[in-house]
């Protein structure tokens, strides 16, 4: 079974995912790097084992946690998708099993809200993992030299988010996004305003995985 190591150490891996950081640095989006790639590839991987994955399945889920922003190396538009089928075509080049590759492409041909699902396990860690990344962090630092007026809203929600992490709490059968916000650089109202599909979707995503989604921001419950 090929690990999440393997994929780390690919070269191909490797020169994709250098191409689709730099067309997002090139697009002015928020970082999409190794960085959020290995968060979202260790969280959909704890999402999934907490709630009983079994290890090949949570190890499925680690590296489509990493892979799952490699489309951005060919559009930002319709990424999951083109992603999905690159995924599949490296792992499959790499000696993963044909059905193990195309449940990987799955998942990541659904973690975007404007057209994904939650139709499988993996997919449904990859979207929580994905979705719960925010974090002042991703913010480009051109972006930050600009007023607030001018920044865009996406910058400014992630440049508000002192910190986000998702975590399964077993006992109430919940799984927590909790995340602090820095309302002085946006509002809640802000967060909401760019994150309601990906909460909606979040909240699918959980009741895949039979557990419900709490949205925590600033000690506050909301959902
Ligand atoms: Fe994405
Ligand atoms: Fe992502």
């Amino acid at each position: 079974m090929i690990g999440i190591q393997d994929v780390k150490e690919d070269a191909e891996v490797k020169a994709i995912m250098y191409i689709a950081e730099n067309q997002i640095e090139a697009l002015g989006f928020t970082e999409h790097s190794v960085r959020h790639s290995s968060i979202v590839s260790k969280w959909a991987g704890e999402i999934l084992e907490a709630m009983g994955g079994d290890p090949q399945r949570v190890e499925m889920a680690r590296i489509a946690g990493y892979l799952h922003d490699i489309g951005n190396s060919i559009n930002r538009y319709d990424h999951a998708q083109s992603g999905a089928i690159l995924a599949y075509k490296i792992l499959t080049r790499m000696g993963m099993a044909f059905r193990d590759a195309a449940d990987i492409m799955m998942a990541i041909g659904n973690h975007d809200e404007s057209k994904g699902l939650p139709v499988s396990d993996i997919t449904s860690a990859l979207i929580l993992a994905d979705k719960a990344d925010v974090h002042k962090s991703r913010v480009r630092t051109n972006s930050t030299r600009m007023s607030m007026e001018n920044m865009n809203i996406h910058d400014r929600v992630n440049l508000a988010a002192e910190k986000s992490h998702v975590y399964v709490d077993k006992q109430a059968n919940e799984i927590v996004l909790n995340i602090t916000i820095d309302t002085k650089i946006c509002s809640v109202m802000d967060y909401f305003e760019i994150y309601f599909a990906r909460m909606q979707l979040c909240r699918r995503a959980a009741d895949f995985l039979g557990s419900k989604f709490v949205l925590i921001i600033n000690g506050s419950r909301l959902v």
